[in-house]
């Protein structure tokens, strides 16, 4: 480990560090990390862990300090960290480039994180619906139990209150719906809304995947009101379900999609793509960020971009995925408390048979494993997508014992 890895603390001194002056937001598990490499992250006393959620809700999707992010940061910041989005940069535009060739030609705006791409998205689509559609057609549906961050669109554009208590009064002009409903998105869609945003995959919720009926139906009834369709991939997207675009598994095409999270290879970088002749909404100082696209963050993006592709991981997703899930089929035929698993991919929702979900993600801490707890009852599954048979034996292993321990 380098030296300064840990700055010379404790994993117990940095833990009370944090307590004493970090606003307390967060809910952290009782673990400090100072260093991570491919699957497995270390505390500062050198004990490992093996990271099935990414580095903590999807983040870091290739794993952490891949060889070939680290070299071009290291490149980059040598070379040029940072110029405004008043100056072009090589990185930023190639990046464009790349992700655009993911889509029919989309345009790109650079944001630094999840959240911001839903602002952008909402913004983008709220512009060009005026225009396109008229004054009144501002409205916003999206779902309950959906998550698209924590600023005040986002979070008013997320249909859950535990989210929005506290904070009233909430954005107007958006309205919810039950996911995976048709009826109900008949009905409160009338023809002057201006777009519908929905997770491919629900998230934060329990990973709960559209259907492939259903979001084709919901695709085409907004072509036929003219309303846009946004699809909020921040964390499904960039192969970890085995395609580039989550959406991509149901035949549709939106017309605004955003990402983040696997993005930047660890750093934080977030995009919305969005259909050319809605992106032309967006003219010369309309919306814009100083960080956003900055020459760091981009170079990070196109390696891990290229990292990718050369290394076949969204196969590897797919592949890996399937071992896992089997891996889990053979738990429940044994016995352990597991109803079913939902996901596609390397993003994977267990739901126990009883409430037992934060008792187990916390055996599993204990054993070495990290795994998210949603809920009381579902484990939340998002290995990086260099995960190999190995290290999904390792987990299974591990949640083998977790699961007949907490078995009620
Ligand atoms: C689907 C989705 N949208 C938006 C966000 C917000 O992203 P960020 O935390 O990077 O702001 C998240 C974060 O979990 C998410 O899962």
């Amino acid at each position: 480990m380098p030296e300064n890895a840990a700055n010379g603390w404790t994993s117990e001194q940095i833990i009370a560090m944090d307590k004493a002056y970090v606003m307390g937001t967060y809910g952290r598990a009782p673990v400090a990390f100072v260093r991570g490499e491919g699957m497995y992250l270390w505390t500062a006393e050198g004990e490992r862990f093996l990271d099935m959620v990414s580095g903590g809700r999807a983040g870091c999707g290739l794993g952490h300090c891949h060889p070939k992010v680290t070299r071009a940061i290291q490149e980059q910041a040598e070379t040029l960290a940072f110029v405004s989005n008043d100056y072009y940069c090589p990185t930023r535009a190639e990046l464009a480039r790349r992700l655009s060739e993911r889509t029919h030609g989309y345009k790109v705006f650079f944001t630094n994180s999840g959240t911001e791409a839903t602002e952008g998205a909402l913004k983008l689509a709220r512009k060009w619906s005026k225009k396109a559609k008229g004054p009144e057609a501002v409205e916003i549906l999206t779902a309950y139990q959906s998550f698209h961050g924590r600023s005040y669109g986002a979070m008013s554009a997320t249909g859950q209150a535990k989210f929005q208590e506290g904070f009233e009064p909430i954005l107007p002009g958006f309205r919810y719906m039950r996911f995976l409903d048709r009826q109900t998105i008949v009905q409160k869609m009338p023809d002057e809304t201006c777009a519908v945003m929905l997770e491919t995959i629900q998230g934060e919720s329990g990973v709960n995947p559209v259907t492939k009926e259903y979001i084709q139906d919901v695709r085409k009834l907004t072509e036929e009101k003219n309303i846009l369709l946004i699809m909020d991939e921040v964390q499904c997207g960039f192969g970890r379900t085995g395609r580039f675009w989550c959406y991509e598994h149901f035949d549709i095409q939106p017309d605004i999609v955003t990402l983040a999270k696997s993005l930047g290879g660890g750093l934080s970088v977030g995009v919305v793509l969005a259909r050319p002749d809605v992106a032309e909404a967006f003219g010369p100082g309309t919306h814009g960020s100083t960080f956003g696209g900055n020459p760091l963050g981009t170079a990070a993006a196109l390696a891990a971009m290229n990292t990718l592709e050369e290394e076949n991981l969204i196969q590897n997703a797919a592949d890996m995925g399937d071992y896992f899930r089997r891996g889990l089929a053979t738990l429940k035929r044994n016995g352990r408390p597991i109803q079913l698993t939902r996901g596609l991919g390397l993003m994977i929702g267990v739901q126990l048979t009883a409430p037992i979900a934060a008792q187990v993600a916390m055996r599993c801490l204990e054993m070495g494993l990290l795994i998210h707890n949603v809920g009381d009852s579902v484990l939340r599954i998002l290995p990086a997508m260099v995960a190999k048979a190995e290290h999904i034996d390792e987990a299974l292993g591990i949640l083998d014992k977790s699961l007949a321990i907490s078995n009620p």
